[in-house]
């Protein structure tokens, strides 16, 4: 540990107040992983160069780099007896479903081999996840299959060894394509972290009270797993087929600015950002890149875009200041990288848990008080309780 996973007395945090790890400004559109700009991490870093910058403040030299990405590939696999976890869900049981389960179920792995307030536990908890979280998510993949799980490989990258477990079959070699494997890298990198979002402040929560790490960051999962946060590049596909053709969008944009209609733009409008989402933006370029490469051309993309120029032109997006988020164009080059759907959310799961353990470690390695969000009471004020014969 170089100093950042042992406390910092001048530095006092809870589950949700002040970080040092990502600044947003949502009114021009900002997004910083300390200090470095999405927009230079995602074209000139990796994920695992950007995991480290997240978990330890700085950009690691070349000697850190190598050592970190060492001791993650030393954490790939997960127990064997993890195995039988999956065993237990029917096999179209959603994916979102068995991680958070799995992921959860790590907690008896190693609970009692882990001091919250041992900075090297912590550390080596981190490790663990980062490592793990693509095996078990493509774990998850194929057990939907009904085909054998693949073991990670270390000769592999990060990226390239997710696909090669998700793709591969043990009858023959992986030929995991170096596009794919930028394309799926970067879309890692993309969905890191991002402040205290709902699944984050689950996190920093869960964890405010001493729990597991490994359970908080199933808490977190659970949080994500929503239509209204990850859920949501799974959703805009689906819309994307609902609205089927360029002669639609004014219809779904008209039910979209409908307050008695339900239906939302999905990948579209934030929290926080009331400007273009910068993740977008690197987004729909990636997809042309991914798509052009691949000599793929995705009506799906076409139908994003102009839905998008037509909803940016109206009165409605622009008075509310709603603009294309992270997942408006994700779905699309996971789609074209050969993901399903159903895998969205848990490829988000995966990239953002570094994000999640990132906060968690800066809240417990610093002093913290336990989360109490106190509520705003609107109900009764006291009365006399009425015996039941009484009640009218
Ligand atoms: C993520 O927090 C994070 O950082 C999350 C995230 C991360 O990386 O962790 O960035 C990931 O969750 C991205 C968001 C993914 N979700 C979606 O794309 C689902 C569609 N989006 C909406 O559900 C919505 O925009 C939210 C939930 C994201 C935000 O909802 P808010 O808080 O209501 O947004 P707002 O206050 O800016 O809304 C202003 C108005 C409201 O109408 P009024 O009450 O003023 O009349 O715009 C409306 C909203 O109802 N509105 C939309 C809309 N989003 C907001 N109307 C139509 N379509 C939309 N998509």
């Amino acid at each position: 540990a170089n100093g950042v996973f042992t406390f910092d007395p001048g530095f006092t945090s809870t589950a949700s107040c002040e970080s040092k790890i990502t600044f947003i400004d949502g009114e021009v559109g900002k997004l910083l992983h300390r200090g470095y700009s999405i927009e230079e991490l995602a074209g000139k870093s990796d994920y695992l160069e950007v995991c480290y910058t997240l978990l330890y403040g700085e950009l690691p030299t070349a000697e850190q780099r190598d050592q970190f990405i060492s001791t993650v590939k030393n954490h790939t696999m997960v127990h064997e007896q993890i195995r039988n976890f999956f065993n237990g869900f029917r096999r179209d049981a959603h994916p979102m479903a068995i991680m958070c389960g799995v992921v959860g179920a790590l907690s008896a792995f190693y609970h009692d081999s882990l001091d919250i307030n041992n900075p090297e536990h912590r550390e080596i908890t981190a490790y663990r996840l980062i490592a793990k979280m693509p095996t078990i998510a493509a774990m998850c993949y194929k057990y939907a299959l009904g085909q054998p799980f693949m073991y990670p490989r270390n000769d592999l990258g990060y990226a390239e060894n997710f696909l090669h477990m998700m793709f591969g079959n043990p009858c023959e070699e992986s030929k995991i394509s170096p596009t794919l494997a930028k394309a799926m890298d970067r879309i890692f990198i993309l969905h890191a972290d991002h402040e205290q979002n709902a699944s984050t402040s689950t996190v920093r929560l869960a964890g405010s009270s001493g729990a597991n790490p490994f359970a908080c960051i199933a808490a977190g999962i659970s949080a994500l797993w929503g239509p209204a946060h990850g859920g949501a590049n799974e959703a805009v596909l689906n819309m994307l087929d609902e609205i089927g053709s360029l002669d639609n969008i004014d219809t779904y944009i008209a039910k979209a600015k409908d307050k008695n209609d339900p239906f939302k733009l999905m990948g579209f409008g934030h929290r926080v950002y009331k400007n273009y989402d910068p993740r977008a933006t690197v987004m729909r370029e990636s997809c042309h890149d991914v798509l052009a490469e691949l000599g793929v051309n995705d009506p799906q993309l076409e139908l994003a875009m102009k839905l998008e120029e037509i909803a940016l032109s109206d009165p409605y997006f622009k008075e509310k200041k709603l603009f294309p988020n992270v997942d408006f164009y994700s779905g699309i080059i996971l789609k074209a990288i050969g993901i399903p759907t159903s895998m969205f959310t848990v490829i988000f799961a995966l990239s953002r848990t570094v994000g999640w353990i990132a906060h968690w470690n800066e809240m417990i390695s610093n002093p913290y008080k336990i989360g109490r969000p106190r509520q705003l009471y609107t109900g009764e004020t006291e009365r006399e309780f009425i015996p039941v014969n009484e009640r009218k």
